[in-house]
């Protein structure tokens, strides 16, 4: 038990080792410069803007990209542009961020969520077609964790039901499903390009897709409603609903100089996960991720699963998981929690508070009662109870951190007495404070 850092032994990953994403480099300080030197700071003709949007649509194989400030401005252009609107159905993965939602209500339509993949994570394909109804307009699968989802039965489903499939692929940039990019499967599909993300310009968002009406509305939510033709005097005139989505000319200039190391950065992730994957496959109480065979993810978040039963242990796992994060954190292994409910059971949806005074769910284009319980998705809050994330599977971090990662990995998961040790005296903790409330 001294062996373990937590208990005064030396530590499994050498005190700062872990480097922060994204990777930076003179490249990146020059693209960023260079926009002070042209004055050229905003507008969606910028030569960064531009430039960006040619070079993402090529990476991703699509026809047609813009540039936005977020990813969930690029959702709800995703959503907007393919004329979904008050009384309309988008189905939506339980597991997810919940901004993939608010981009549905954004355009006062409704989020219907469907359950995970007990495996992979994303939303289940199997689940879907009980959620359709004669208001359901889209199927809007989020690739999460950089994991792609099951896109071939998605697309069936949609076909068969005449259904618009939006992708949100914020965590995803580059992961393929049976070899094909996501964002150029689905109809229309938002990016972040936000700090964490694979490819990151501090804040920012992508749109992408192959249906040139889509395009057209994009563009006009993305700025005011307006058209803005570039060398052409501007009309002024709204045509419709519209939003002030333009992106930044640094953010630009600094995303594109990230996309151009994006291929190399996602390769690193995918060497250190399957290094990973394959190392903790032989310790007991810990596993990686499960990759069904079609699928190719970037890894945006490394999963551990957290299995007690294989040390013995017959305990909730949320218990286990917090002891032995403990034990980790000490030895310098850096695990977090993503998510903690379904995304229904979050305030916003229980109590319904979207606009205020029940809008948009008792807006006269809906007409349907419905109801948000989170004990409706249990493959959503098993996963979430099993996993954390580990930190820092990401270059310009190495696999010798890896290395470090696994032996702290063993390290723990080889001293079960202290795991229950610390198991104990968090119950302790737990009556102690209960008894004095
Ligand atoms: C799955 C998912 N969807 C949507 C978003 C929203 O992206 P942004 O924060 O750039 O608006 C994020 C990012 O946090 C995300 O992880």
């Amino acid at each position: 038990m001294q062996n373990l850092a937590l208990f005064g032994g030396p530590r499994a990953v050498a005190e700062g080792s872990v480097k922060t994403w994204p990777p930076l480099n003179q490249a990146d300080r020059d693209a960023v410069m260079a926009v002070f030197d042209s004055n050229i700071l905003h507008g969606t003709a910028a030569p960064n803007a531009v430039a960006l949007q040619k070079e993402f649509s090529e990476y991703i194989g699509c026809k047609y990209c813009l540039v936005t400030n977020s990813g969930t401005a690029a959702l709800h252009m995703a959503v907007a542009s393919l004329g979904i609107g008050p009384g309309d159905e988008v189905i939506v993965p339980a597991f997810t961020y919940w901004s993939t939602a608010a981009a549905v209500l954004h355009h006062n339509a409704i989020p219907i969520f469907v359950d995970i993949e007990p495996d992979a994570f994303c939303i289940e394909p199997k689940l879907i077609e009980a959620a359709i109804t004669d208001r359901t307009k889209a199927i809007l699968p989020v690739h999460i964790h950089g994991m792609p989802c099951n896109m071939g039965p998605i697309m069936k489903i949609a076909k068969k039901h005449k259904l618009f499939v939006i992708g949100d692929a914020c965590q995803a940039h580059g992961a393929k499903c049976d070899g094909k990019t996501v964002g150029n499967i689905e109809d229309t599909c938002g990016f972040s390009t936000n700090r964490s993300k694979n490819l990151s310009s501090g804040e920012g968002g992508l749109f992408c897709t192959n249906n040139e009406d889509a395009y057209r509305v994009a563009g006009m939510l993305r700025e005011f409603g307006e058209v803005v033709v570039h060398g052409e005097e501007r009309e002024y005139n709204a045509y419709g609903m519209g939003w002030m989505y333009r992106a930044h000319e640094f953010v630009n200039a600094f995303c594109r100089s990230q996309l151009k190391r994006l291929p190399e950065n996602n390769a690193k992730r995918q060497e250190f996960a399957q290094f990973l994957t394959a190392e903790l496959r032989n310790i007991p109480g810990v596993k990686g991720p499960h990759t069904p065979p079609n699928r190719e993810p970037v890894y945006f978040n490394y999963i551990v699963r957290f299995v007690p039963s294989e040390l013995g242990f017959d305990v909730p796992v949320e218990k286990f998981k917090a002891a032995a994060q403990k034990a980790l954190a000490a030895e310098g292994i850096g695990l977090g929690q993503w998510q903690r409910t379904p995304v229904p059971a979050q305030s916003v949806f229980r109590d319904m508070q979207g606009y205020g005074k029940g809008c948009p769910w008792n807006c006269a284009h809906y007409g349907r009662k419905i109801q948000y319980r989170g004990e409706d998705f249990p493959a959503t809050i098993k996963f979430i109870a099993e996993h954390s994330y580990l930190s820092a599977v990401y270059p310009p971090n190495t696999l010798d951190l890896m290395k470090q990662y696994v032996a702290g990995f063993k390290k723990v998961m080889g001293e079960p007495k202290a795991l229950k040790r610390l198991m104990d005296e968090a119950d302790k903790a737990a009556k102690a404070s209960t008894a004095s409330t």
